[in-house]
């Protein structure tokens, strides 16, 4: 079966982006049709500063997210990016491949580095380079992501296509980023034009996954809306981001379509939306924070589980980086 991988990084807790951008999606493609490999990307997240004491605890959090929302260790792979050195390795080669370019154009690195571009570092100017290690060290075919991603997933095309191209070998897939539903671009609570991050500066912007049910409920009270009540027809979401945004998570945690939240909620105001979106979300998500915390208390658990992911991904990983070294004509004991 084609082959799935995807990633989160543990910095900060895990956000309702996250999971409706990113997790929710990777349950649903578990199962005979995929092989599905999801990863936490600690080696992604020291791209910026970590605390040392803080980075474990939150890439175990972050393996209890998935594991508390659905990601079975049986059917996926499930393991952390520093177990397995070949990511390093690919990502070296990978580096000396894709133009120093190619990396000026990523709207991401732009956001972050902000006006301060030469203080950030070299890790993360290069952080594209390893996301497209991740995936190829697998020959993955399908990425799922959030919007946001998409231009990494295209990135790493043109590395896969360049490798191929210089060594003269089909070597790399072109692989397909899979961006589907109306989760797949969650925006802040206080402004519909920001998406919903970790790393935003105010609490009230996000939810987070550990949030609990009175903190929810509060966050999308006090969410920013606008003045107008909900329309009966999509296309008069355009120019409302806020209001887009709302019945976009309504949408997506109650698995139906914006048509169908509309149909029923078309023409109420916010007095009545806003609290069934926020019992909507403390029914799906109590239960995975309950689990989440649960999981958490018995962090060796987590980790030999994590440790077993990364020796089957390794038998994976390892062949391939090995012929990667063959074809780049690199000695290999
Ligand atoms: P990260 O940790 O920022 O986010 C993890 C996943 O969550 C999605 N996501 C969102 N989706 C919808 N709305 C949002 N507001 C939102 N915020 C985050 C992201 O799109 C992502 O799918 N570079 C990646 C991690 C990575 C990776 C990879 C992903 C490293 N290697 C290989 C795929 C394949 C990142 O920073 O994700």
């Amino acid at each position: 079966p084609p082959r799935v991988f995807s990633g989160i990084k543990p910095s900060g807790g895990l956000t309702l982006g996250n999971y409706l951008g990113a997790i929710k999606p990777w349950v649903g493609m578990q199962g005979p049709s995929y092989q599905t490999i999801y990863c936490v990307v600690d080696l992604h997240a020291i791209t910026v500063w970590q605390e040392p004491a803080e980075l474990a605890d939150g890439t175990r959090e972050i393996a209890a997210g998935m594991l508390a929302a659905g990601i079975d260790p049986e059917k996926s792979i499930l393991f952390n990016q520093a177990r397995v050195p070949e990511h390093t390795q690919l990502a070296w080669i990978f580096n000396c491949v894709a133009r120093v370019g190619w990396m000026n154009r990523m709207t991401q690195f732009k956001d972050k580095a902000g006006e301060n571009a030469e203080a950030v570092s070299l890790g993360l100017y290069a952080y594209p380079s390893l996301m497209a290690a991740d995936i190829l060290l697998y020959h993955a075919t399908h990425v799922p992501v959030g919007e946001d991603q998409k231009q990494h997933v295209e990135l790493t095309r043109d590395i896969a296509a360049k490798f191929n191209h210089d060594f003269g070998r089909e070597f790399f897939p072109l692989t397909e980023a899979v961006i589907e539903g109306p989760g797949m671009r969650i925006m802040n609570l206080r402004d519909g034009t920001k998406k919903m991050s970790k790393s935003g500066e105010s609490d009230m912007e996000r939810i987070n996954m550990l949030d609990d049910a009175d903190t929810i409920a509060k966050k999308f009270k006090k969410a920013k809306s606008d003045p107008e009540p909900l329309p009966e027809e999509v296309s008069a979401l355009a120019g409302r981001p806020e209001a887009k945004n709302l019945v976009a998570i309504y949408a997506s945690l109650s698995d139906q379509s914006t048509e169908a939240v509309l149909a029923e909620f078309g023409g109420e105001g916010w007095g009545k939306f806003k609290p069934a979106l926020a019992d909507l979300a403390v029914e799906k998500l109590a239960p995975i924070s309950g689990e989440m915390r649960r999981l958490m208390d018995d962090k060796a658990e987590i980790d030999s589980m994590l440790e077993r992911g990364a020796e089957r991904a390794r038998e994976i990983a390892r062949p391939i980086l090995r012929e990667t070294y063959e074809i780049v004509g690199l000695q290999y004991s």
